[in-house]
């Protein structure tokens, strides 16, 4: 944490949670297993990106393609986050950290969707880390929504530009992520923010979820501090004007 500049953290960090299944098979265990521990990595990411500071924190944990694993792996995950959110409550407002959820929530079962309501209700006036989730939520979904939504408010064609057009997305009011870390030996996006993340810098490390630790998210930002964000210009442009836009 000591080689962090606190001055120059990003804002929101978005992370694919991949690798629990693998992680209980390697453990001999059942995939749930995997799911479970994966909440200890939750709890020290919230942990660690509140403790420098950084201001949105978006984690997918569950996409809509999920829907098509089998049902009690579905049905155990909806219960693991159903106690999780109902386990980690106290703790969040202790952190003042500020709940948001992201994607289909319609299609959550009714105990998933009242537990979650209640601790974004709660937590709603927190001032400290916000940490979205993305539930039955994918980037070709959200887009298709925001589509709908801009034919059904009549909106004229030489009105959509591109910073209204996210305005009828779920992240309206959450800048673009600064980061998109997947864990889990995969290197691709599978339909997360597809929209959001077009200049995030992207992150791999080699590690499944559950082992996922604040430590491993210090040093990607040590990293991220090193990398040149130019947003189509010239590094000597980005240079000349010192903008690094973190
Ligand atoms: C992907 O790993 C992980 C998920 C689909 C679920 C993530 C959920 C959690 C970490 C549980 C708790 C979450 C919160 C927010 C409290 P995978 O199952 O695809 O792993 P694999 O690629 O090894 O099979």
């Amino acid at each position: 944490m000591k080689n962090i500049d606190l001055n120059r953290i990003p804002n929101h960090i978005a992370i694919i949670m991949d690798g629990n299944g693998r992680w209980a098979e390697e453990h001999g265990k059942e995939r749930i297993y995997g799911h479970q521990n994966g909440v200890e990595a939750v709890r020290s990411a919230i942990e660690g990106a509140g403790e420098i500071g950084v201001k949105f924190l978006t984690l997918y944990a569950f996409s809509t393609e999920n829907w098509n694993r089998p049902k009690e792996e579905i049905d155990a995950l909806m219960a693991l986050l159903v106690k999780a959110i109902k386990n980690e409550l106290d703790g969040l407002m202790q952190n003042k950290v500020r709940l948001q959820a992201i994607g289909n929530l319609s299609s959550l079962p009714v105990e998933c969707q009242s537990e979650l309501q209640d601790a974004i209700e709660k937590t709603k006036n927190n001032t400290g880390l916000t940490v979205v989730l993305a539930l039955s939520y994918s980037g070709r979904w959200e887009i298709v929504n925001a589509v709908k939504e801009i034919i059904k408010n009549n909106i004229e064609v030489k009105e959509i530009t591109e910073s209204n057009f996210s305005t009828f997305l779920n992240t309206t009011h959450i800048p673009d992520p600064d980061i998109l870390i997947r864990t889990g030996r995969e290197c691709r996006i599978s339909n997360f923010l597809l929209w959001q993340i077009a200049y995030a810098e992207l992150f791999f490390p080699a590690i499944l979820w559950p082992d996922f630790r604040k430590e491993h998210l210090f040093e990607i930002i040590v990293e991220y501090q090193t990398r040149q964000r130019r947003f189509g210009k010239t590094g000597a442009q980005i240079s000349n004007t010192s903008i690094f836009n973190f």
